[in-house]
């Protein structure tokens, strides 16, 4: 039986989401192609008695250390405990899956530590980016978060996160959209060659909930056109209800020269360089 297990945890990024309606209990219909970075939260899971949580790393802070935090609800679907150590690396509230990530690599822990599965659990009713945490595989996302497709062969992207340090609700934004019944994304989305062919096609692309979050949030927008302005940047875009910005950039290099400008520019904002793409390899439980 495994003991001790480390988790990656990586970051969700919306490279598209497109809001195509409501249903009746007021949850939207998404449209969203989803990927997954090569930053992230950790969790260190070790077998217990009992349940534990600690919180530690550069935003441990803002983290709900209480029994209703989402990393413990979802283990203790698990039997008997588990001492659990988060360390915190992404900003909470920040439209890149920050809680959702950190429950599903606690699940995908648990499920390897205690040999339990879990089929039948909920975790959409926990959070709406769990389900495609679990994987943390670049997807299609529809329904309400419930409808995943894997996408295969997308090419990596490299990219700077920024987030402004501005808290914003999700379901404020959602209540703030002036359309909720836009189109979709193509029914059978287009092959790329490369990350410049995927980035030329992601800019006809858009995040329909971007517009109501700049205008409850114009940091936002400050910080998309700041991310824009850096030399090499390709494409510049929120992430899910935000405040998280992403811009493409055509290699690592420029990607982590443009994080260093940005970061320089701006010291009170949240700012990493890294790779966007499939992640499940990553997040797979490592035995300590
Ligand atoms: O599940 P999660 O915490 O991510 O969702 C936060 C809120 O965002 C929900 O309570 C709901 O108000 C809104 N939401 C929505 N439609 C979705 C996902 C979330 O309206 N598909």
């Amino acid at each position: 039986m495994v003991t001790g297990l480390r988790v990656f945890a990586p970051a969700k990024i919306n490279l598209t989401l497109n809001v195509t309606g409501q249903r009746d209990d007021g949850y939207h219909l998404l449209d969203s192609l989803v990927v997954f970075a090569d930053v992230g939260d950790v969790v260190h899971l070790r077998a217990a008695d009992a349940w534990s949580l600690q919180v530690d790393g550069p935003e441990a802070a803002s983290v709900p250390a209480g029994d209703d935090n989402l990393v413990l609800r979802v283990a203790r679907l698990f039997a008997p405990g588990a001492a659990l150590t988060l360390t915190k690396e992404l900003p909470v509230a920040s439209g890149i899956g920050g809680g959702s990530a950190d429950a599903a690599a606690v699940w995908r822990g648990l499920g390897v530590m205690t040999g339990q599965g879990r089929d039948g659990v909920d975790l959409l009713a926990l959070g709406a980016d769990i389900p495609v945490c679990v994987s943390s595989q670049a997807a299609r996302m529809q329904g309400v978060g419930d409808v995943i497709t894997p996408v295969g062969g997308l090419p990596d992207l490299h990219v700077v996160l920024a987030n402004p340090r501005v808290a914003v609700s999700t379901p404020h934004i959602f209540r703030t959209l002036a359309h909720k019944d836009n189109a979709p994304m193509p029914a059978i989305l287009p092959t790329f060659t490369d990350a410049a062919d995927l980035c030329a096609w992601l800019a006809t692309q858009r995040n329909d909930l971007q517009a109501a979050a700049e205008s409850i949030a114009p940091q936002i927008a400050l910080t998309r056109q700041a991310m824009a302005a850096l030399p090499g940047c390709m494409l510049a875009r929120m992430s899910g209800s935000g405040a998280t910005c992403f811009g493409v950039f055509k290699s690592a290099t420029a990607a982590t020269q443009a994080a260093q400008r940005l970061a320089h520019a701006q010291p009170g904002w949240w700012v990493r360089a890294g790779r966007l793409g499939s992640m499940q390899d990553a997040a797979r439980p490592q035995a300590l």
